[in-house]
């Protein structure tokens, strides 16, 4: 079961999955057909006086074609034994596969948002877009550019509003007993 949780309630469990695993990211086209793909680069904060999820997606990705256009997307929370989907996100495209049946997730619909949200996933944020802002070349450092910028491809960062945070009701003990 899952229940509603407060916006900034498991931020030290987000940060330390989407180190590893990752986070899987769920956005939906114009053709309504959901996609997901695996991040790792991303942050809850405040902005704007509100909950935001930043995630920084490149424009190769066929998820950036996706965001751009429908303006929400969820971050699904994976528990730790999930890294072998995480992994598959992460290295196929929605262009060419539907990944969504390759490993068999199920979704189930948000409450806020057309995006739905991955069932076997433990904690979701359902993100509605606010703005967002390019990473530019010339504001980095060389070192940066070069480690991770070697074929340009510069995220876009897109600041999704954090509508509502949903979390399955024993996520810490189900995290807990992963790491025993
Ligand atoms: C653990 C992990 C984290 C990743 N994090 C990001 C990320 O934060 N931003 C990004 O643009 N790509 C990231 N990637 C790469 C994309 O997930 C990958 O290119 C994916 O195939 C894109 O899928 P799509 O074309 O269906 O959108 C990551 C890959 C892995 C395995």
């Amino acid at each position: 079961m899952k229940k509603e949780v407060a916006p900034f309630t498991f931020v030290a469990e987000t940060l330390l999955l989407l180190s590893r695993p990752g986070a899987l990211l769920v956005s939906l086209g114009k053709n309504r057909r959901p996609n997901v793909m695996a991040i790792g680069w991303g942050m809850p904060g405040i902005i704007w006086r509100k909950p935001i999820f930043a995630v920084l997606v490149r424009p190769s990705r066929y998820t950036y074609s996706l965001l751009e256009d429908i303006s929400q997307f969820t971050v699904n929370v994976p528990y730790p034994q999930m890294a072998a989907i995480v992994a598959h996100c992460g290295s196929v495209s929605g262009r060419e596969h539907n990944k969504i049946e390759e490993t068999r997730l199920t979704l189930e619909p948000a409450r806020t948002v057309a995006v739905p949200i991955i069932r076997e996933c433990g904690l979701h944020y359902e993100c509605q877009i606010v703005g967002f802002s390019d990473v530019l070349p010339d504001k980095l450092t060389a070192e940066i550019k070069t480690s991770c910028y070697p074929q340009g491809d510069y995220h876009r960062c897109y600041y999704g509003e954090i509508l509502r945070v949903s979390a399955d009701e024993n996520f810490l003990e189900r995290l807990k007993q992963t790491n025993e």
